[in-house]
C-alpha cells in the first residue's frame, strides 16, 4: 500500500485491462480524485461505477488520445471537476500487427497515433501545472516490444518511442520536482494478448523464467511505486516487468 491522499490521477485506456487495474489500485491507496479516460464509453462508465459506486472520487472521461482536440477537452473536464493532475498514467495503447512488407500507411499510424501521439498530447495537457505546483508523476507504458518484434514494426517503434519522450521529460521536468518513468511489460493477461496466437503464446510463456503470464495488478503495482513518494529520486527509467524475461 502507499499513500496517495490528497492526490488527482488520470489513466487513459482506464476501460479495460492494466488502466483499470492501476485506476482501481490508485482508488484502493487512496487518492482524492481518480480520472479514468478510454474511447469506450459503455465499458468505461461501467468501470467506474464498480470501482467507486457513489461517484465521489472517480470522473469517466471519454476521450479519444489520439485526437489532440479530444485530449484538451477531457483534461478541460478533469480540471474542472478536481482542479488539476498530479499523477497522469498513459496508457492507452492498441495493436495493428503485420510483417513490415505488408504492413499499411494506415496501420503505422494508427498505432503511432495512440500510443506516442496520445502520450504526448496527454503529457501537454498536464506539465503547465505540474510545473507550476513543483509536483508531478508522469508514468507511460511501453512494452518489452520497443527493442524490435517480428509482426510489431508500428508498436515497437511507438513504444521505443515512448522511451524517448520519458528520458527527455525526466531531464525537462526534473528540476520542477516531476518525474517521468515507463514501464517495458512483456505478455499480461488483457485483452490485447488475445491477438497473440495460441502457440506464440504458448511458446512466449515457456520461455518466461517464472513461467507464467503476468497479471495486471502486478503492473499496477509497479505504477503505483513509480507514482509514490518512495520513489522520488527514480526518474528518467523504462522498468521491464516480465518474469524475469530478458
Ligand atoms: N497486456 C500486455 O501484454 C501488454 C504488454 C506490454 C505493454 N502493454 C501496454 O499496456 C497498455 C494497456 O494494455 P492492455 O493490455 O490493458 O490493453 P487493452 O486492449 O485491454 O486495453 C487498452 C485500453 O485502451 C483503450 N484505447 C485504445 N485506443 C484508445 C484511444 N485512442 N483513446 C483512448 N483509449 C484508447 C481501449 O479502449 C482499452 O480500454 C497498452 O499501452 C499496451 O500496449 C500491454
Amino acid at each position: 500500500m502507499y499513500d496517495f491522499s490528497g492526490k488527482i490521477v488520470a489513466v487513459t485506456g482506464a476501460a479495460q485491462g492494466l488502466g483499470r487495474a492501476i485506476a482501481e489500485r490508485f482508488l484502493k491507496d487512496g487518492a482524492e480524485g481518480v480520472a479514468l479516460l478510454d474511447l469506450k464509453e459503455d465499458v468505461l462508465a461501467a468501470a467506474a461505477a464498480e470501482l467507486d459506486p457513489a461517484g465521489s472520487r472517480t470522473l469517466a472521461v471519454p476521450c479519444n488520445v489520439a485526437d489532440p482536440d479530444s485530449v484538451a477537452r477531457a483534461f478541460q473536464q478533469i480540471r474542472d471537476r478536481f482542479g488539476w493532475v498530479d499523477v497522469l498514467v498513459n496508457n492507452a495503447g492498441i495493436t495493428r500487427d503485420a510483417l513490415v512488407h505488408k504492413m499499411t500507411n494506415e496501420q503505422f499510424d494508427q498505432v503511432l497515433k495512440v500510443s506516442l501521439y496520445g502520450t504526448f498530447y496527454c503529457v501537454k495537457q498536464v506539465i503547465d501545472g505540474m510545473r507550476e505546483r513543483g509536483y508531478g508523476r508522469i508514468i507511460s507504458m511501453s512494452s518489452l516490444a520497443n527493442r524490435g518484434n517480428v509482426g510489431q514494426a508500428n508498436y515497437a517503434a511507438a513504444k521505443a518511442g515512448i522511451i524517448g519522450l520519458t528520458k527527455t521529460l525526466a531531464m525537462e521536468l526534473g528540476p520542477k520536482n516531476v518525474t517521468a518513468n515507463c514501464l517495458a511489460p512483456s505478455l499480461i493477461n488483457t485483452d490485447i494478448i488475445k491477438t497473440v496466437p495460441d502457440k506464440v503464446r504458448n511458446a512466449m510463456t515457456a520461455s518466461v523464467p517464472l513461467r507464467r503470464i503476468g497479471e495486471p495488478e502486478e503492473v499496477a503495482d509497479l505504477v503505483a511505486f513509480l507514482a509514490s513518494d518512495e520513489a522520488s529520486y527514480v526518474s528518467g527509467q523504462c522498468i521491464s516487468i516480465t518474469g524475469g524475461l530478458w
